[in-house]
């Protein structure tokens, strides 16, 4: 491959990294792996009923399909914006969105694509993949393994064998590698597609609705809307306790009458994880079986998926593997690694200059689901892009709604005592917010705008708390 240095040369052929909670993009740009922002792996509509793809509006919020990796082949109908789809079509949404982001961050078509698939989906589960794809109009060059793919990530820096440990939002898969000079040799693998950090969030939600139940004397489990509230905030602070020894779940006004705050230990939360940690573990086992090695040969363990971040489960595979805990790598994101790998294998392929997919209607398909998807969002401004870093943060204006007034102040604290540069996003979502309560944009907006500071900062801090 020739470059030059003032003008790298992009990589038509990417790599994507579909995963139960988000999605990632990543593009060779001639001498390294750009990964692009992730995007929630949710399909929702807007307010004009048409598709949207990442973020979804709070309007169409109720009725989106999210975790379709969980059940892509498995023949379930999936009832969305009064119709019936297929599972590889709500996956061809996502891909069609992901094709999008390529494209623009490329500047010209991309027909051609790496993706990654949990190692232990079946025939059915890579067919309906590829068949996603086509309806996407992307050429498979291939379907690699999430595991293959974090190890690829990770670069074989040095020859070895290794245990991968992948634990995202809704797989867990285990492998046994060896990496040397010919590249990564997978010698055994298990896993389940059912075990992930979602399942965690489902654990504190139940929890919570419980010491409702007790405080309150009222059961709230089956009111969806509240589930979806109270997991929301379960996710957030469960990744609070990566860092915290104890959080607290913030659930103002449920309903009329109830208002909840549910104290939570970091010791609490291990507790209810444990099973599935112990889980996990036994999955492992059965890889080192599959691969005929024991513990003792394993050299590093390899973490990948935003769920190893939990230390509980790094302690745990120390233990278990008799290393110390600079052999369990953390040194590259673990929400990135499968998209980074899947980018780098990526540039082993040609591009072809156009969709290769001869089955009958796979166009016609593309054509009806693109018609059915909104419009890309313009590109904003470049003035509120990059908010100036050295105008002052203004304080949370005294009608933030009571369900954000935390975040807001927080973030204001952070903003307004950190350096003034960095944190750009959580600038942005922070000053949008408040702009938009300033100008007392409607209830719907203000949540919306209020989940995405609400996002920002969980992110902002979980960056502050992994890379003290
Ligand atoms: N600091 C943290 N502590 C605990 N959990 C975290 C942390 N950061 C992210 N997570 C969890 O990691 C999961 C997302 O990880 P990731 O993006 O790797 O999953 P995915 O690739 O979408 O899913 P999968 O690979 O399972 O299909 C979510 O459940 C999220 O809550
Ligand atoms: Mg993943």
């Amino acid at each position: 491959m020739t470059e030059s240095a003032d003008a790298p040369s992009l990589h038509r052929v990417i790599g994507i990294d579909i995963g139960t909670t988000s999605c990632t993009v990543a593009v060779w740009d001639g001498s390294r792996v750009v990964v692009l922002p992730p995007t929630p792996s949710v399909v929702g509509q807007n307010k004009a009923g048409q598709v949207v793809v990442g973020q979804i509006p709070a309007a169409g919020r109720e009725s989106a399909v999210a975790g379709i990796k969980r059940v892509l082949g498995s023949g379930e109908q999936i009832r969305f914006r009064g119709r019936t789809y297929r599972t590889r079509e709500i996956c061809a949404f996502l891909l069609i969105e992901l094709k999008r982001q390529a494209e623009a961050y490329v500047g010209g078509p991309v027909y051609d694509a790496v993706i990654t698939v949990p190692s232990s989906a079946g025939e059915t589960q890579r067919r309906a993949l590829r068949e996603a794809a086509g309806l996407a109009q992307l050429n498979v060059r291939r379907l690699l393994d999430d595991t293959v793919a974090a190890a690829a990530g990770f670069g074989a820096d040095r020859p070895g064998t290794y245990a991968i440990y992948d634990l995202g939002g809704g797989t867990f898969d285990a492998a046994i590698v060896r990496i040397g000079p010919g590249g990564v040799e997978v010698l055994g693998t298990a896993g389940d597609p059912r075990l992930g950090g979602d399942d965690f969030d489902d654990r504190i939600a139940e929890f919570a609705l419980r010491q409702i139940r007790e405080r309150h004397h009222v059961d709230l489990s089956r009111d969806a809307h509240i589930r979806r509230r109270i997991r929301w905030e379960a996710e957030i602070r469960k990744r609070e306790l990566s860092v915290a020894d104890s959080v607290t779940l913030d659930l103002p006004v449920l309903t009329a009458t109830v208002s909840a705050s549910v104290p939570l230990s970091r010791r609490g939360f291990e507790a209810m994880i444990e099973p599935d940690v112990d889980r996990s573990l036994d999955y492992l086992g059965a890889a080192m079986l599959a691969a005929g090695v024991g513990r003792a040969a394993i050299e590093q363990v390899l973490l990948s998926g935003g769920s190893t971040r939990i230390p509980l489960i790094r302690q745990r595979l120390a233990r278990y593997f008799g290393l110390t805990p600079t052999d369990i790598r953390t040194d590259l994101d673990p929400e990135e690694l499968n998209a980074r790998g899947a980018g780098l294998i990526a540039r082993d392929f040609e591009s072809a200059p156009l969709f290769e997919g001869m089955a009958a209607g796979l166009l016609s398909g593309n054509l009806r689901l693109r018609a059915e998807m909104a419009d890309p969002a313009p590109e904003p401004p470049i003035s509120e892009q990059v908010p100036d870093p050295a105008a002052p943060i203004p304080e949370p204006p005294a009608e933030t709604p009571a369900d954000f007034r935390r975040v807001a102040e927080r973030s204001h604290d952070v903003l307004s005592t950190g350096p003034n540069h960095g944190h750009d996003a959580l600038r942005s979502a922070y000053l949008g917010f408040v702009r938009a309560v300033q100008a007392a944009d409607a209830d719907a907006r203000l949540a919306e705008l209020g989940e995405a500071l609400t996002a920002e900062f969980a992110r902002t801090d979980d960056a502050a708390g992994t890379c003290p």
